[in-house]
């Protein structure tokens, strides 16, 4: 999960990294109130999940409260990148000396930590790493020791800091490890730090990304920075159903068990579509070994639910959960949706008691239930009756 920079920064102060304040506004009366609170100076920044929001014009200085409000009328609803801007944050305004970069992330091709540093932070960061990528200093970091101050004095040489400032961005970067490790996160990117007039140092922006796979049960807390209004509403019904659906573009619902068969099933799905009117896979939607009826019939519920769709597709490789368990899941899943169940399902069964699967749909005979015999003739079959 990829969080604001508001939900960043409220991680940041909660490991001591040091942030300035910063009030989250929805209208611009709010960001007048919010500037007023702050007092003096103060920068109105868009909240949107993607980079490079100053370029576009989504945070701009306010010297006063009534800019502040003119500002936020302005940004507010603005279109970032595809992104709409529905709260911008009133950040208490910086001056700043010089502006530097930090990140560190999961590298997951060398199986390990790296942190990237350099003097030479602020907008133009992505130029410099092409034009100059001898001034963003790459450091590994052992995950097994982690960013201690050994290495935190690494990484700030290797960038090549000053005597003076130093000490502090060492501490910050050992601050920003804490928030990297005790939020599992797989990412934190700072940029800019800067430092100030009188020398502090501060983190002016944040970006972070968590592990999913660790919030849902090492952080309870971490379900409360979920933006549930920017949810895809079919992804959050699957979600509260303990599903793993992804929703896609096309009009072929997919229902596989086991991540890879889906994928491979998205594949032959696209390929097939190619001689039907270009019709695509409508979701990813992974059951799971152990597909009880019930998980059956809400997959087949979140996957009818899509306008989108106009036909589906089940593609079971009977294991563990042996076909006749899917076929009894996929004829119970039918008779709980009743009436909902509406579009073409093509079923294709294979694997551990597949004939005794197969037998328990012909005899069912359900109207919108097609069987093929192989993975290729399902999806042609699913995507003709999808272009129909
Ligand atoms: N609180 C602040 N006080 C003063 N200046 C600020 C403040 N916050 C941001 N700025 C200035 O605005 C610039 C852009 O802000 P910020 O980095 O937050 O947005 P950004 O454009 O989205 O960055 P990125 O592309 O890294 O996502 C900063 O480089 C900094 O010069
Ligand atoms: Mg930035």
């Amino acid at each position: 999960m990829d969080l604001y920079e508001y939900q960043a920064r409220d991680l940041f102060e909660k490991h001591g990294v040091p942030v300035l304040q910063g009030i989250v506004a929805t209208t611009p009366e709010e960001a007048k109130a919010a500037a007023e609170k702050i007092g003096g100076v103060v920068v109105v920044k868009a909240q949107v999940k993607v980079g490079g929001r100053g370029k576009a014009g989504g945070v701009k200085v306010a010297k006063t409260a009534d800019e502040a409000y003119e500002h936020a009328s302005a940004i507010l609803g603005m279109d970032i990148k595809g992104h709409t801007v529905h709260k911008v944050m009133i950040a208490q305004g910086a001056d700043i000396a010089r502006e530097f970069y930090f990140s560190v992330l999961l590298d997951r091709a060398n199986r390990n930590y790296l942190a990237m540093c350099s003097v030479d932070g602020g907008m133009e960061i992505e130029q410099l790493a092409v034009e100059r990528p001898d001034a963003l200093a790459r450091v590994a970091v052992d995950p097994t020791v982690g960013i201690d101050a050994a290495k935190a004095a690494e990484i700030v040489s290797t960038a090549g800091f000053d005597a003076e400032t130093a000490p502090q961005v060492e501490a910050a970067i050992i601050k920003l490890w804490d928030v990297f490790t005790k939020e599992d996160a797989t990412l934190v990117e700072v940029n800019p730090l800067v430092a100030t007039g009188d020398g502090t140092i501060l983190a002016l922006d944040g970006k972070v990304s968590l592990d999913d796979n660790a919030s849902e049960f090492r952080h309870p807390d971490h379900e409360a920075l979920e933006d549930k209004a920017a949810e895809n509403p079919l992804e959050a019904k699957a979600k509260a159903n303990g599903l793993n659906y992804v929703k896609l573009d096309g009009q072929v619902g997919i229902i596989g068990n086991g991540a890879g068969l889906v994928m491979s099933t998205l594949d032959v799905v696209a390929y097939a579509g190619e001689n039907h009117g270009n019709v695509k896979p409508a979701n990813f939607l992974d059951i799971g070994g152990g597909a009880s009826a019930e998980v059956m019939a809400n997959g087949l519920d979140v996957i009818l639910g899509d306008d989108q769709v106009k036909s589906v597709f089940v593609n079971v490789f009977g294991g563990i959960t042996a076909c006749d368990a899917v076929a009894n899941g996929i004829v119970k899943a039918l008779e709980i949706l009743g009436d909902k169940a509406t579009k073409p399902i093509v079923v294709r069964l294979d694997g551990n008691n597949v004939v005794e699967g197969r037998e328990i749909l012909a005899s069912a005979n359900n109207p919108l239930v097609t069987m093929v015999e192989t993975m290729d003739g399902g999806a042609d079959k699913a995507a003709e009756l999808a272009n129909a």
